[in-house]
This record gives structure tokens, sequence and C-alpha cells, in this order.
């Protein structure tokens, strides 16, 4: 499964770095754009404080907790809700992005993917709204990552556009096509008309 750039156990073994969990929490809908474009998938996504995309979760100190617990309860923190997380929900390991190495020690990202509910999506969209007690202030807000595309090839593109954490961008990439999310033609016509945007 892990297809990163070090497995889980490799970084576990590193004993001066730092870790962070995030997850992509999705689910199937049925439900119609305009009654007449499909959505098919909600994938969540945050506003992060700083006004970078996200996934929701965040630094775990695995001296002290699983990193399946420190995700459940940096989820807990910005989405209200208990949601376990179980290895099973894992997908992978990398290094952050080189700018956000501090001097002090490397961090290190672990990914998960969880598949719910349409319901359930829903409950923890109306939870990071009102219980969560970072609501407002390390989360602005979540959102749902547009899938399809619009007119003018709306959609997609101008989501991918946005500026994003660490790797948030691939991870949202690489699931939506390991997921069979989006179809590769979709995606690749969303990544050009994206990357044209910043021409
Ligand atoms: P504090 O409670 O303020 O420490 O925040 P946090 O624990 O929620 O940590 P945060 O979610 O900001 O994640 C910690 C670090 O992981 C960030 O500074 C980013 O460098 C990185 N990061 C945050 N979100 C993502 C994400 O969605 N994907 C990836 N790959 N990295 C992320
Ligand atoms: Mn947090
Ligand atoms: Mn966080
Ligand atoms: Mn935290
Ligand atoms: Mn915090
Ligand atoms: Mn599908």
């Amino acid at each position: 499964m892990a297809s990163g750039q070090l497995s889980r156990e490799e970084a576990l073994a590193c004993s001066g770095c730092r870790h962070a969990c995030h997850v992509m929490l999705y689910a199937d809908t049925t439900s119609k754009l305009f009654g007449r474009t499909p959505i098919r998938h909600i994938v969540l996504m945050q506003m992060r404080f700083d006004g970078l995309l996200g996934f929701p979760g965040g630094l775990v100190n695995p001296a002290e907790e699983s990193l399946e617990a420190g995700l459940s309860r940096e989820l807990l923190e910005e989405l209200g809700l208990e949601i376990p997380i179980t290895e099973e929900d894992y997908v992978e390991t990398c290094y952050a992005p080189a700018l956000s190495w501090t001097a002090k020690s490397k961090l290190i990202l672990h990914f998960y993917v969880k598949k719910m509910e349409e319901e359930q999506i829903k409950e923890v969209e109306r939870a990071a709204a009102s219980t969560a007690v970072d609501h407002g202030l390390e989360v602005m807000g979540m959102v749902r990552v547009p899938l399809f595309r619009t007119n003018h090839d709306g959609g997609l593109s101008f989501f991918l556009s946005h500026s994003f954490i660490g790797n948030a961008r691939s991870q949202l990439i690489n699931s939506l096509l390991r997921l069979h999310l989006i179809s590769p033609q979709n995606l690749a016509k969303a990544l050009r008309k994206s990357l044209g945007m910043h021409a």
C-alpha cells in the first residue's frame, strides 16, 4: 500500500523527527449540481488559518500517542467529532517539502483516507462549523472539492489553482486517481487548465 518516500516503520524510527497526520474524508453522493451535473463524490478539505487549503489533522507525538490516536484527537479538535481512524485507513508517509523544514527537526507527514456515508460527512460538516473548538481559529471552515467541470472549464481546475499547504495538492490529486473518484482524462484537463491560470 505504502508508496511514499519512506515506510511508516522507518519514519517512526527517526528520533529527532516531528510527525503530522492528515486525512481525506470522502463519500459517494447521488446529488446533482443545478439538477443536472452529478457531484458523484464529496471530498472534504479545510481552509486553514494561514489561508492555505489542507486536510484535517495535525501534529502527533508518537512518544505519547499512536499515529492513529493522535489523528483522531486532531479530528476532534478541528471537526468537533470522534472519528475513529485505524491502520486500515493509512495510505503513505513522506517528508514535508523542504521549505517547511525547520532548523530544529525534520517534519514527517503521514496521510490517511477514510470513506464515510454521505450522512456522516454532512454530520462532520455540521459539527466542524459548530462544536469544533478550532472553528474560526486554526480552521476557517471545511470545503468540498468540486470534482466536476462546469461551463468555461471551471470546477476542479479553479479549485486546484488555489494555494495548498505542504504537499496537500498532490495528496488530493493522487487520491482522486487511486480511488477512481475522477477519470485520468478529466484530471489531466483540469490540471492543464489550472496551470494555465498562473501563467
Ligand atoms: P497546531 O495545533 O497549531 O500545532 O496545528 P496542527 O497540529 O493542526 O498542525 P497542522 O495541521 O498545521 O499540520 C502540521 C504541519 O503539517 C503543517 O505546518 C504543514 O507543514 C503540514 N500540513 C498541514 N496540513 C497538511 C496537509 O493537508 N497535507 C500535508 N502533506 N501536510 C500538511
Ligand atoms: Mn490542529
Ligand atoms: Mn491541523
Ligand atoms: Mn495540534
Ligand atoms: Mn492546535
Ligand atoms: Mn467513482
